[in-house]
């Protein structure tokens, strides 16, 4: 069992379709063992999502992150950052395979509606970063 972090972005809270995607974690098998609601800060989003901060998309992608309510999971499950990967399908939901979260639901490359760790590091960082206090 490994764990990996997940983010159901702004663009799925304002359309109320958080349960569908929950519904669609859990079907893969992926188990939510943590989760809540937030409102990031700009200084958050900005530190969460460093590693883009040289992107042409950057500002855009941090006014997109704190426009609305964000859901911040961990999940668990074999495998679970590859798993979790597959089940959100391609970044640009115009790569997406069917079936995946983004293929269903993502309006656009960066209203993509979910988040997930790219690596077993990173999940580590990134569940750490929003949920290290509890
Ligand atoms: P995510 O997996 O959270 O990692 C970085 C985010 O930046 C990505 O999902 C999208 O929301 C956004 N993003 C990536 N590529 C682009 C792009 N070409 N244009 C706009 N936003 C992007």
């Amino acid at each position: 069992m490994s764990k990996t972090f997940s983010i159901i972005k702004p663009d799925a809270t304002k359309r109320n379709i958080t349960g569908s995607i929950n519904s669609i974690i859990e079907k893969s098998g992926l188990r939510i063992i943590a989760q809540k609601r937030i409102k990031l800060s700009k200084i958050q989003a900005e530190e969460f999502y460093s590693v883009h901060k040289d992107k042409p998309f950057f500002n855009e992608l941090i006014n997109f992150m704190i426009s609305e309510p964000v859901i911040v999971q961990v999940l668990s499950g074999i495998d679970a950052v590859e798993k979790y990967r597959k089940v959100m399908g391609a970044t640009n939901p115009e790569n997406a395979e069917e079936g995946t979260i983004r293929k269903l639901f993502a309006l656009n490359v960066q209203e993509n509606s979910v988040h997930g760790s790219d690596s077993i590091d990173n999940a580590r960082n990134e569940i750490d970063f929003f949920f290290k206090s509890e």
